[in-house]
């Protein structure tokens, strides 16, 4: 169950900056994404209406299209600027321009009722362009429905598990108290999606930074339609007893890092995870280190989804279950399904 009335990403900015035309696929929806030569990002429906041809197929022509079937062209607004052989274009000649925004490095793309777009309602994210934070950005397409990486995403539970090797760094007593944390982490709603926070007490070991003992303050949120925040701040330890009475530590943590994920659905059994990851800027030797051992760990999500998925094609009458571990996810969907709710009115009253 997906959304429509949000801004999904469409790909880093820096993906679209060689002048080309992308195919790109959003909620199964063909989209030809450009760059026009003001700097400006157009999405346009990747059918041509004459004979459904993809106009990423087709030629630049400064900021139009031509379609390279029969040569109609279009413009950034997907009216037909010329049809060959025709004076005069039929207004249904056309493509739909979707609603593009640029923020946080990236491409985000309305893919619902166009009279309900707001800008606003991309979620806060620490990408790419982030002064504060030194980020490196990619993506990994992933052979799994993007619920079963959203679902992924609300259960940090799954860490101590599937990333042992790389967040856990292989350490047993590491990996015990993010269990202990994870058990003790307090989710409150938003309007959009869950805030979860949580300590990572007596962490003996960090992938990053060798002999690093620390206390991890952990604050995440997942917003729709499936943004992803985490930033762990890492004390000396001991921290808490030095915390005020709001539990608010006052002193600096000695490093700070953002993990930024975005799940694109794709089209059914597919999505892209885009992840956004990087140390304080003040801690710029770091960034490659954060990078790969991100990219390790997103490639071990990758590898349990994708198993997964292929169990569920196997036995897609069988219903999953809902544990205690599963709170973030039940309150985030119930979000999803009030909203889809409200889209729908919507969509009835329209
Ligand atoms: S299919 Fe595009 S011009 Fe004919
Ligand atoms: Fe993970």
């Amino acid at each position: 169950m997906y959304l429509r009335n949000c801004w999904y990403l469409a790909g880093w900015r820096s993906d679209f900056a060689d002048g080309q035309v992308h195919a790109v696929t959003i909620l199964n929806e063909p989209l030809a994404v450009y760059v026009t030569g003001h700097g400006k990002a157009v999405a346009l429906e990747d059918r041509c209406p004459h004979r459904a041809a993809p106009l990423s197929k087709g030629r630049r022509e400064g900021d139009d299209i031509r379609c390279m079937y029969h040569g109609i062209m279009f413009g950034p607004d997907g009216a037909c600027t010329e049809l060959p052989g025709q004076p005069v274009i039929p207004p249904s000649v056309c493509v739909r321009s979707y609603l593009v925004e640029e923020r946080h490095g990236g491409v985000w793309v309305w893919m619902g009722d166009a009279a309900l777009a707001d800008p606003s309602l991309i979620p806060d994210f620490i990408g790419p362009d982030s002064e504060e934070f030194a980020i490196t950005a990619s993506h990994l397409d992933i052979a799994a429905e993007g619920q079963l990486l959203i679902d992924n995403l609300l259960d940090v539970s799954h860490a101590p598990y599937v990333h042992e090797a790389t967040f856990g760094a292989g350490d047993r007593k590491t990996i015990q108290m993010q269990i202990e944390g994870e058990h003790q982490a307090v989710t409150t709603r938003l309007a959009r999606g869950v805030h979860i926070e949580r300590w990572h007490v007596g962490r003996q070991k960090n992938p990053y930074v060798p002999d690093m003992p620390s206390d991890d303050l952990v604050i995440n949120e997942v917003n729709v339609p499936g943004v992803f925040t985490l930033r762990t701040r890492c004390y000396a330890p001991g921290v808490q007893q030095r915390c005020g009475a709001d539990g608010i530590p006052a002193e600096d943590p000695i490093l700070e890092r953002s993990v930024g994920q975005v799940v694109t659905p794709v089209a059914p059994g597919r999505c892209k995870l885009f992840f956004a990851v990087g140390p304080w800027a003040r801690r710029a030797e770091l960034k490659q280190r954060v990078f790969d051992i991100a990219c390790e760990a997103f490639q071990e999500d990758e590898a349990i989804i994708e198993a997964q998925q292929q169990i569920i094609d196997k036995t897609p009458d069988r219903p999953m279950m809902t544990l205690g571990m599963d709170g973030p996810l039940v309150r985030y969907m119930n979000i999803v399904r009030r909203l889809k709710k409200e889209e729908e009115g919507e969509a009835v009253a329209a």
